[in-house]
C-alpha cells in the first residue's frame, strides 16, 4: 500500500502553501494598481487641462517664439529687413489678440495701456525697420521693455 505513515506530515493544500506564486500574484496586483493609478491621474489631468482656456498662454508663447527668432537672427548676424520684418509683423498681428485673450483684464485701463504700448513699439519698429543688427537689438529692447512693464503689473 502507498498510504502515508500516520506521523508523516500531510501534504498541504496548494492554497495555504507560501509559494513563490503567491508573492508573484501580490507583486502583479501591486504593479497593476500602480499602473491604473498612474493612468487615471494622467486622464484626470488631461481632462482638467482641456477645460482650461489656452488662448492667453498661446498668445504669450507666440510672442516669446518670435522674440527668440529675432534673437537667433542677431546671433547669426542675419539682420536684413527681410529677416526682421516677418517677425515684427507677426508680433504686431498677435498683439491685436492681447485683449481678446485676456477677457478678464481687458477692461483694466493699465492692462490696456501696456497692450497699446507694445503695439506702439511695434508700429515704430515697422515704420522704420532696422537694417542692421544693432538696430534690431534696440528695437527688441524697446519692445521687450513693454513686455516687462505689463508682466511687472499683471503676471503673478
Ligand atoms: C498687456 C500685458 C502683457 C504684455 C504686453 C505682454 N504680456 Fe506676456 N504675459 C502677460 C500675462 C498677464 C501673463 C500671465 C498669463 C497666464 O499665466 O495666463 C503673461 C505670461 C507670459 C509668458 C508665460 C506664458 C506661460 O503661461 O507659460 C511669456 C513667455 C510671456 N508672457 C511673454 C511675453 C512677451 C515676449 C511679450 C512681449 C513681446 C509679452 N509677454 C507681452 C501679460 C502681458
Amino acid at each position: 500500500m502507498n498510504m502515508p505513515a500516520e506521523d508523516a506530515p500531510l501534504p498541504r493544500a496548494p492554497a495555504d502553501r507560501p509559494s513563490g506564486n503567491a508573492a508573484m500574484r501580490y507583486l502583479f496586483l501591486f504593479v497593476l494598481g500602480l499602473a491604473v493609478g498612474v493612468i487615471a491621474t494622467v486622464m484626470a489631468m488631461r481632462a482638467l487641462d482641456a477645460r482650461r482656456d489656452h488662448f492667453p498662454e498661446s498668445v504669450m508663447h507666440l510672442f516669446s517664439a518670435h522674440m527668440d527668432m529675432l534673437d537667433a537672427n542677431v546671433a547669426g548676424n542675419r539682420c536684413a529687413a527681410t529677416d526682421t520684418l516677418p517677425q515684427l509683423q507677426a508680433l504686431r498681428t498677435i498683439a491685436n489678440d492681447i485683449e481678446p485673450a485676456f477677457a478678464d483684464l481687458r477692461e483694466d485701463a493699465r492692462f490696456a495701456g501696456h497692450a497699446s504700448d507694445l503695439r506702439a513699439a511695434l508700429d515704430r519698429a515697422l515704420a522704420s525697420p532696422p537694417i542692421a543688427c544693432p538696430g534690431v537689438q534696440s528695437a527688441m529692447k524697446d519692445i521687450g521693455s513693454t513686455c516687462k512693464a505689463c508682466h511687472r503689473d499683471f503676471r503673478n
